[in-house]
């Protein structure tokens, strides 16, 4: 080495390390097709992300290669419900790929999102389980009830005067669900309904998020050094920051502080009211713990729903047929007496076309569209009818899967709540089925899931039973992008009051 200055030495080191293991990567999985760049490098499924428009190009790309394409060195990508629900099974011995490492709100601990250890996960997952689900005294139906009363009294006010009765509607629903998360998680809504502002900078803070994160996600070497001691010591958040993350974490650990700290006796007794952070104690999660899942629970919490209930509604304002129908069983209902004041989740889920409604939106629009890598067990497997080596991480393509004319019909691009309906049982079992796979399934199965049907089951027999809606923009009623998740942006409505019934 005499001669050779050490610098490049180390340089010529490390490009020849990353030109054998780039090839080795690509000659593990060679026999999968898929765009030549994602062969070799993180760069493909990076640039496809931040494009914004991720759906419609691995879609694209999906049609092209087949049911299982290459995605990036290690990543393979499919969309058979089939092969997924044995994946996400439980007894699966799959685990979670890396990607989900940086799915935290908190940088510090990892939650039942990030956690990379299965038996963790499922010992953490079982203490917050009955908190998500509703039960002790978190009572889902009353608090999601009270939060569309306010929904409705906001419209009622401040969107009604002829001439001023337009709003942003994916706005005002991302308010609501703000104020909706935090009252199941903590009974202290953040107010962002009642003011129609993003009273902590939250909203502004996931959404500025989303493009960025969802794409480093895509790269492991991007998402190791953003969770590394080293840049979190030089530039991480701390809960004692003005804004960003920091602030978040900061609001968080407020709340949780409230219930350990001296305050705490008037938060047991706002708990009794019932929350998930009392079900979270009363199941042994420590302060650290309540802080870490409570910093997950809002994020995941708004944003998927919120995206769920836009879609549905813009589904249904852009296709009169089934805002008529939808609006005919409504009135129907409360005339025979079959809907109540509001509405109980048992009486909307006798509803056939409101139940048709609902799938159909989540369809065309899966609030989360791709990602969730599990990773092939020690040995390898066979998925697709192809031998995949262990270690190997597999992204589902939701948006594929949901579209797919095999299973929901040639005119699967089209919204059309009657395929659910005019189908016999076997039929329409398959198609909740797969539509449900939006919710992941198993052990990683969406434990919002609760929360989220009771709001979808009741949000819209609330806005037509009160509300006429109408789109203010035929022609781009929407901004909508991609990542990995879906935001979506200036969706204005026009409401007036609905006057016969
Ligand atoms: C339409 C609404 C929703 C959709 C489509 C949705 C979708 C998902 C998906 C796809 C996953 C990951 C599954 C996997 O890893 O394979 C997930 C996990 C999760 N969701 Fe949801 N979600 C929704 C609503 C909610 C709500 C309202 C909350 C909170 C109140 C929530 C909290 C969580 C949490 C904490 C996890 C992690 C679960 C685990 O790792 O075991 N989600 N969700």
């Amino acid at each position: 080495m005499s001669g050779i200055p050490a610098v490049y030495a180390v340089t010529a080191a490390a490009i020849l390390w990353y030109v054998i293991s780039t090839l080795a990567a690509w000659y593990r999985l060679r026999k999968f097709p898929g765009p030549t760049l994602a062969k070799f490098s993180y760069l493909w499924a990076y640039f496809a992300m931040r494009t914004g428009r991720n759906q419609f190009i691995m879609a694209e790309q999906q049609e092209k290669y087949g049911k299982i394409m290459r995605l990036g060195p290690n990543e393979l990508m499919i969309y058979d419900p089939e092969t997924l629900w044995y994946i996400n099974g439980a007894r699966s011995t799959y685990r979670r790929g890396g990607w989900y490492d940086s799915a935290k709100f908190d940088p510090y601990g990892h939650n039942i999102l990030s956690e990379p250890d299965t038996v963790t996960h499922d010992k953490r997952k079982a203490k917050v389980m009955s908190g998500y689900a509703g039960k002790g005294n978190v009572n889902i139906e009353q608090k999601v009830d009270s939060q569309l009363a306010l929904l409705v009294d906001v419209l009622r006010k401040n969107h009604l005067q002829e001439g001023d009765n337009i709003v942003d509607f994916s706005k005002l629903i991302r308010f609501f669900q703000v104020d909706l998360v935090t009252l199941v998680g903590s009974s202290e809504p953040w107010g962002d309904l009642p003011t129609e502002t993003d009273k902590f900078d939250f909203i502004s803070l996931a959404d500025g998020m989303v493009p960025f994160l969802d794409s480093f996600m895509m790269v492991p070497y991007l998402r190791n050094f953003f969770a590394s001691s080293f840049f979190l010591t030089l530039a991480g958040p701390k809960a004692t920051d003005k804004k960003g993350m920091g602030r978040f974490m900061g609001l968080i650990k407020g709340m949780v502080e409230k219930r350990f700290g001296e305050d705490s006796t008037k938060s047991i007794e706002q708990g009794e009211q019932g929350d998930m952070l009392t079900e979270w104690i009363k199941h042994g999660l420590s302060r650290r713990e309540c802080e870490i899942e409570l910093a997950i629970q809002v994020p995941t919490g708004t944003e998927t729903t919120t995206s769920g209930i836009r879609a549905i509604m813009l589904y249904l304002l852009t296709s009169p047929n089934a805002y008529r129908k939808l609006q005919e069983e409504i009135t129907a209902g409360i005339r025979d007496g079959r809907i109540s004041s509001p509405i109980s989740q048992e009486q909307a889920k006798q509803l056939p076309y409101l139940q048709a409604v609902i799938y159909e939106g989540l369809r065309m629009v899966p609030p989360a569209v791709a990602g969730f890598p599990k990773k092939v067990p020690a040995g390898g497997d066979t998925i697709c009818g192809e031998f995949v080596p262990a270690g190997t991480d597999i992204f589902v393509n939701v948006y594929t899967m949901l579209r797919n004319k095999e299973v929901f019909g040639k005119d699967a691009d089209t919204f059309r709540p009657e395929r659910f309906l005019v189908c016999d049982p076997a039929k329409k079992a398959e198609l909740i089925k797969t539509v449900d796979l939006i919710f992941g399934h198993g052990r990683w199965l969406c434990p919002g899931k609760t929360l989220a049907w009771f709001e979808l089951n009741k949000v819209f027999v609330e806005l037509l039973r009160n509300f006429d809606f109408q789109v203010v923009n035929p022609e781009s009623p929407w901004t909508c992008k991609a990542y990995i998740s879906i935001l979506i942006e200036d969706f204005w409505i026009r409401v007036t009051e609905r006057r016969e019934y």
